[in-house]
C-alpha cells in the first residue's frame, strides 16, 4: 500500500509552472507522478490545493548532539527542520566533543536514523577539537561519512594549514566549508562594526574580517583545485569576491543565510542577544549585495545557519551573549514572504530551487527534485496560510530569533522524509 498525494499542485522547478499531479509513493521512493492515479489499493491524501516541492535542504545547521544537548538534540533539531518542511539537514561538528572522529560521525549518523526526523549528513572537522593546531584524519571521516570539512564557529587562522586541508579534501573528492573569519580582525567584536556599532559603544566586527578569507581561500581553492564551499556569506566585498573567483573559473560556491538577505544591524539595540550573530548582521549595503549575489548566480544556495542557544544564554549581556539564530521553522515563510510576495525579487521556484536542486547538485546528495524513481523526500506548502512567528511554537529548543512576532505567510503543513511522514497539519 502507497501514500497517494491527490488535489496538489506540483511546482515545475524550471519553468515555475504549477501542475495539477497526483503524486504516489511506495516505499522509500515516488512511483508515480500523472494527472490521475488509481486510488485503489493506497491511503489518499487530499492536499486542498497546496503546493507539493521537494524537501527542503539545509546544509548548515548546529544540532549541538553530542556536548549541548540542553540547547539542543538530534530529535528536536531535526523535528524543527521537519516542521520547516525540511527532509536533509548537514550537521556542524562543533558539538562536544568536536566531530573530529569517525566513531563521533557515526555516532551522528546512528542516532539520526534512530530518532530523527531528516536526512542528517554530518560534517567533519578540518582540525583537531577545532583548535586550528593539527589536521583530523580526514581519510577516516570521508569514511565514516563525513559529507565536507569545516571548522564551523571559527575561521581556520593559518593559511598553510587552510592549503594543507584543501589538498586532502581534493583528494577525497569533498568540499572544505568555511566559516571565513580572520580573528586579528574580528577580535572582541560583537556585532558590525559601522555607524551602529560606534552608536551603541560595542566593539565591532569588520566586514573584511570575512572577505579577506574568502579571498585567501579562494586563492588556496586555485591552487589546490579543491571546492571552497562559503558559508554563510554577509559582507559586500566578500559576495564580490566569489563572483570574481567564479569568474575565473575557480571551484566556489556559497550560502546565505535568511537572517542576512532580510535584517540589517539597523535593527540592533545594544541590549537584545536574539539579534546577535556570527557573521553579524550588516549595512543595507551588504544586504543588498547579498540579494544581488543570489539572484545573479554568484551565491548558490540558502542555509539556515540554525544556531540554537538556551533562554538563559541569550539572556546575558548583548557583548557576552553566545552569537546564533534558530532557522528551520521560519527560513521558508519568511523568504516566501519577504522576497516573493513582498519585493518580488524572487519568484517560488527560484527560491525553491535555492533550498533544494542546488544544494543536493552541490553536495551530491538524493532528493531536490520530485520525479518518478526519486527519493520521497517532499513538502507541502500553504501559501495562503498567514501567521505571526511565535517562538514558544517552535520543536526546537532554541527560541533565539529575531523573527518573533514576524507575520508570515507559505507555511509548510505536509512534510515526507524517505516515504514517512514527518510533519502533518494538514
Ligand atoms: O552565530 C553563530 N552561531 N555563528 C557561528 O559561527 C557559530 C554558531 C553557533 O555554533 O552557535
Ligand atoms: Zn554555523
Amino acid at each position: 500500500m502507497g501514500i497517494l498525494l491527490q488535489n496538489g499542485k506540483l511546482l515545475e522547478l524550471e519553468s515555475g509552472e504549477l501542475l495539477a499531479r497526483e503524486v504516489l509513493i511506495e516505499g522509500n521512493q515516488i512511483t508515480r507522478i500523472a494527472e490521475r492515479i488509481e486510488a485503489a489499493g493506497h491511503e489518499t491524501v487530499n492536499l486542498n490545493g497546496h503546493v507539493i516541492v521537494p524537501g527542503f535542504f539545509d546544509m548548515h545547521v548546529h544540532l549541538r548532539d553530542p556536548g549541548f544537548e540542553y540547547k539542543e538534540t538530534i530529535e528536536t533539531g531535526t523535528q524543527a527542520a521537519a516542521k520547516g518542511g525540511f527532509t536533509t539537514v548537514a550537521c556542524m561538528p562543533n558539538t562536544r566533543p568536536v566531530l573530529d572522529k569517525p566513531e563521533l560521525l557515526r555516532y551522528v549518523y546512528e542516532k539520526s536514523q534512530a530518532v530523527g526526523f531528516a536526512r542528517v549528513y554530518p560534517y567533519g572537522a578540518i582540525t583537531k577539537g577545532e583548535r586550528g593546531e593539527e589536521l583530523t584524519d580526514m581519510d577516516a571521516l570521508k569514511e565514516a561519512g563525513a559529507i565536507g570539512f569545516t571548522d564551523d564557529g571559527i575561521g581556520v587562522q593559518n593559511a598553510g594549514m587552510m592549503r594543507s586541508a584543501m589538498e586532502r579534501a581534493k583528494e577525497l573528492g569533498l568540499p572544505i566549508v568555511i566559516h571565513a573569519e580572520d580573528e586579528s580582525l574580528s577580535g572582541k567584536g560583537c556585532m558590525n562594526e559601522g555607524e551602529v556599532s560606534k552608536r551603541l559603544g560595542l566593539p565591532g566586527i569588520p566586514g573584511v574580517a570575512e572577505s579577506v578569507h574568502v579571498a585567501r581561500d579562494a586563492l588556496l581553492a586555485e591552487l589546490t583545485g579543491a571546492h571552497l564551499h562559503v558559508c554563510h556569506i554577509s559582507d559586500a566585498s566578500a559576495v564580490d569576491v566569489v563572483r570574481w573567483a567564479k569568474r575565473r573559473g575557480i571551484r566556489v560556491t556559497a550560502e546565505v543565510t535568511p537572517h542576512h538577505l532580510l535584517l540589517t544591524d539597523e535593527g540592533i539595540d545594544g541590549t537584545d542577544a536574539n539579534w546577535k550573530v556570527n557573521p553579524p548582521l550588516r549595512t543595507e549595503k551588504d544586504r543588498q549585495a547579498c540579494l544581488e549575489g543570489l539572484l545573479d548566480g554568484t551565491i548558490d544556495m540558502i542555509a539556515t545557519d540554525h544556531a540554537p542557544h538556551s533562554e538563559e544564554e541569550k539572556k546575558r549581556a548583548f557583548q557576552v551573549a553566545p552569537f546564533g539564530f534558530v532557522g528551520l521553522e521560519t527560513a521558508f515563510p519568511l523568504l516566501y514572504t519577504e522576497l516573493v510576495e513582498k519585493a518580488k525579487l524572487l519568484s517560488l521556484h527560484q527560491l525553491v530551487q535555492k533550498m533544494t536542486a542546488a544544494p543536493a547538485a552541490i553536495f551530491g546528495v538524493p532528493g531536490g527534485r520530485v520525479v518518478e524513481g526519486g527519493v520521497a523526500d517532499l513538502t507541502v506548502i500553504d501559501l495562503q496560510q498567514e501567521r505571526v512567528i511565535d517562538p514558544a511554537e517552535f520543536a526546537s529548543k532554541g527560541r533565539n530569533t529575531p523573527f518573533a512576532g514576524w507575520k508570515a505567510k507559505g507555511w509548510p503543513v505536509l512534510t515526507i522524509c524517505n516515504g514517512r511522514v514527518t510533519h502533518n497539519e494538514l
